[in-house]
């Protein structure tokens, strides 16, 4: 079931989102060569607890901790860890909070100092794929619109969509109905309505789109050794259109 939010709950998402898009600049400002993926967690540990907001991924199914950050090859999932990063590396950094009894989830992947420019277009259209598929989230359109839209894009640019993992509805819960596939057929699927609440997140792999899990249980990687990148928004349906909570 598709739970639709308030004009009430909308305004405490919006809140949450600018907390979460300020602390994701701030993590963001903390990446270069020599920082450890674990490193970058205690950031992220200490701005949540200074914004008084609670990780939605600690315990998660277990997940052992509180963001996650995927390096290169990794799609999603990516455990923190004491490996530094390095120049010419892509990092994802995949945040979600919970406060005030919402959920609100943002990705966005970084280059660390200068990465070859294959990386930097994987970058470039997943972003822009991202873009395209939260322009379709228009009441009156249907789910498969975002679907085909992000899918459309980044396969005219010669690369993947990841189809194991998906977008999702967000607020009560950190994931709720509906599935957001980043791949799909046009006009089908459920009709968007005003006070849906979706985190949208294309992942694309420069390479093939299939996929592995290591042994950890979490990390998604790509099964040809591909780079992979991921950007992640919250967003309203709204009569006036697509808001981005998490800008
Ligand atoms: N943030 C991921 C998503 O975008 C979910 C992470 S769940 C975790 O939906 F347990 F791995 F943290
Ligand atoms: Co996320
Ligand atoms: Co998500």
């Amino acid at each position: 079931m598709i739970l639709l939010k308030s004009e009430q709950d909308l305004k405490v998402m919006s809140e949450s989102g600018k907390i979460l898009s300020g602390i994701l600049q701030e993590i963001k400002k903390a990446v270069r060569s020599g920082i450890t993926t674990a490193e970058l967690e205690k950031i992220a540990d200490r701005l949540f607890e200074k914004a008084g907001v609670e990780s939605a991924f600690k315990g998660y199914h277990d997940y052992p901790a509180s963001i996650c950050t995927s390096v290169n090859s990794v799609i999603v999932h990516g455990i923190p860890d004491a490996i530094a990063i390095k120049d010419g590396d892509i990092v994802g950094i995949d945040i979600g909070i919970k406060n005030k009894g919402f959920f609100t989830d943002t990705a966005e992947t970084v280059a660390v100092g200068q990465i070859s420019p294959a990386a930097q277009k994987l970058l470039n259209v997943t972003r822009e794929a991202l873009a395209m598929g939260i322009k379709k989230c228009v009441p009156g359109n249907r789910l498969g619109d975002i679907s085909w839209a992000i899918q459309k894009y980044v396969e005219d640019n010669k690369f993947s969509v990841v189809r194991e993992f998906v977008g999702h509805g967000i607020g009560i819960s950190l994931h709720e109905d509906p599935e957001i596939p980043n791949f799909g057929k046009p006009g089908t699927g459920p009709e968007l309505k005003s006070g849906m609440c979706l985190a949208i997140e294309p992942m694309v792999n420069a390479g093939g789109w299939e996929s592995n899990i290591l042994g950890d249980g979490w990390t998604a990687v790509t099964k040809d050794g591909s780079l992979s990148a991921h950007f992640e928004h919250t967003i309203a349906i709204t009569e006036k259109g697509p808001v981005i909570l998490t800008d």
